[in-house]
């Protein structure tokens, strides 16, 4: 049986709207992001190649990979552009509770 753990990823103030933050948890590599205050979470690493996509550029929901340029939806997980097929990030799920923001991994 799979047990879900819920893992700090740290102050709402400290992770405003724009804002990505890469957090280590349940063994994964998870981006969380924030866009326009509601807070999302997905695998941060590229399906192409394994590059850490917190390294890469957020504009509005889009994360831009650091090495190859594929792009990303971070509020779905889903890819937006690459030039072949690559598979869709795994999310997670995040919530927030008073000030504090959790992920469940
Ligand atoms: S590793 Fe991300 S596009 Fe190649």
């Amino acid at each position: 049986m799979y047990i879900m753990s819920k893992i700090v990823v740290g102050k709402k103030a400290d992770i405003p709207s724009g804002k990505m933050v890469h957090i280590e948890a349940g063994g994964k590599d998870v981006l969380v992001t924030n866009i326009d205050d509601n807070f999302y979470a997905m695998s941060d690493i590229c399906t192409h190649a394994g590059a850490n996509l917190h390294e890469g550029e957020l504009n509005g929901k889009e994360v831009t990979c650091p090495w190859h340029g594929s792009k990303w939806d971070v509020t779905t997980g889903k890819l937006i552009w690459f030039p072949s097929k690559i598979k869709d990030e795994e999310t997670y799920k995040v919530t927030v509770e008073g000030d504090t923001v959790y992920l469940e991994v």
